[in-house]
């Protein structure tokens, strides 16, 4: 009797392994259906990618003076001080973190000195230039009312000056994935595509065919890929069906969603909920009999479980975070061929974000998932991790744009009779 359960759950296992494996040839289609969005999007033609044009270019790499960041991500508002040398080097950025909560502008009196400021704001924005731009929809679960269409850098700078804090000037608004890009080009010439995997995941590049000017993929919201009844069914239950498919398939905030319902399906009905970084977790655990996995599933609400049941939970973790490694190898192979169609140069691609960074094989797999898609031509394909790039490149960016134009400097704050502030809207969020 044992020994058909466990024949039955291997039988099972390989089903739902074959269900997230995502095969070379899969890959190179997702790629191909990728560069086809990327392009309709720039001809104004339909497509689930946004490709907007983001004001921002690559640094020069010789920018120079002190800089301040706001990165406003996912649960963390962070606020980094920052020295440009000039030459691609750049001072240890001070990097203060805030949990987002209503009253972290008059806590910070950091904000009080007179600095250019580079916002990093990881949503997608339509940009109307480097220093404005209104915000499109919300992802990643935020709500917040009364943001979408605002200019969020005018609602930054409205609150701001309600609370005394007339020293800072925005002199860039930037997505996250622009500010990774920037973090690591300033230093590395062959760096041209920027992304994070983290609580959401996105991409940008520099476009050669618009003179290097940064286009912000919103990647996120990619489609055409195949979906398994999971990903449907997380779907069908979010809070924007329809909405950031590969996000959902690939992002932190919905990795352990998709393994906790493949376990519950298969292996553990009573377990209750299942995080990113749990499936991160068991996926590194090298415990005898995966005693650790054990200990991990119990305080998720699964009870005792069998060494067996333990295994099925981590070869499932495995088969769905290998999946997101190679969907994520896949984009980013259709934006190298993008930039250059027979990738003669090199190119570097800057990631940061949790999942990248602290998933155990996340990396490796997308550096293998490479190798499958482009054979020897890998290795002109260097992909580095960009430990905070995206506060780091916003004071890059913030550098870069104040350097590129006079007239930024003069950016006026407009004090709006609108009774919605910056503080407003982040108290929606908490
Ligand atoms: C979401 C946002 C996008 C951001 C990404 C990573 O996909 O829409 O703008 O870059 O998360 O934080």
């Amino acid at each position: 009797m044992a020994n058909d359960k466990i024949q039955m759950t291997s039988e099972a296992l390989e089903a739902i392994k074959k269900n997230f494996h995502i095969s070379v040839n899969e890959m190179r289609e997702i790629a191909k259906a990728f560069r086809l969005e990327m392009c309709m999007a720039l001809a104004g033609k339909k497509s689930s990618l946004k490709m907007i044009l983001t004001y921002a270019k690559k640094p020069a790499g010789t920018e120079k003076g002190n800089f301040i960041a706001l990165d406003l991500g996912g649960t963390n508002f962070r606020i980094l001080e920052l020295e440009l040398k000039g030459s691609g080097r750049t001072g240890r950025p001070v990097v203060m973190k805030f949990k987002l909560d209503k009253d972290f502008l008059t806590k910070n009196r950091e904000l009080d000195k007179t600095r250019k400021l580079g916002f990093t704001f990881s949503f997608p924005v339509k940009q109307t230039g480097i220093a404005s731009g209104y915000l499109v929809c919300w992802t990643k679960g935020f709500c917040a009312s009364g943001v979408v269409g605002r200019d969020i850098v005018r609602l930054l700078e409205e609150a701001l000056i309600k609370k005394n804090l007339r020293g800072v000037e925005v002199a860039a608004l930037i997505n996250d994935t622009v500010g990774t890009l920037a973090a690591r080009s300033y230093k590395d010439r062959n760096c041209d595509i920027g992304a994070i995997i983290g609580t959401g995941t996105n991409a940008c590049y520099a476009e050669p065919a618009m003179g290097g000017a940064i286009i912000n993929t919103e990647w996120g919201n990619f489609d055409k890929v195949r979906r398994t009844a999971f990903d449907i069914l997380i779907d069908s239950q979010s809070d924007r069906p329809g909405q950031q498919a590969l996000e959902k398939m690939v992002s932190g905030m919905y990795l352990g969603e998709v393994a906790l319902k493949v376990i519950r399906a298969y292996v553990l009905p009573g377990l209750k909920n299942f995080s990113t970084e749990q499936m991160s977790a068991v996926e590194s655990d090298r415990s005898k009999g995966l005693a650790v996995t054990g200990m991990i599933l119990k305080r998720a609400g699964a009870g005792n479980t069998t060494p067996n049941e333990r295994f099925m939970c981590r070869e499932i973790s495995s088969a769905i975070a290998l999946r997101a490694a190679r969907l994520s190898a896949a984009c980013l192979s259709a934006v190298v061929k993008k930039i250059d169609p027979s990738v003669f140069g090199t190119h570097t691609i800057a990631i940061d974000g949790s999942v990248y960074e602290k998933h155990p094989y996340f990396a490796k797999n997308i550096s293998a998932a490479l190798k499958d898609i482009f054979g020897a031509k890998a290795s002109r394909i260097k992909v580095v991790l960009a430990k905070d790039g995206s506060g780091i490149g916003a004071a890059i960016t913030a550098a870069a744009a104040s350097q590129a134009g006079g007239f930024l400097l003069k950016i006026l704050l407009v004090i709006s009779i609108a009774a919605d502030t910056l503080t407003q809207f982040l108290r929606g969020l908490v």
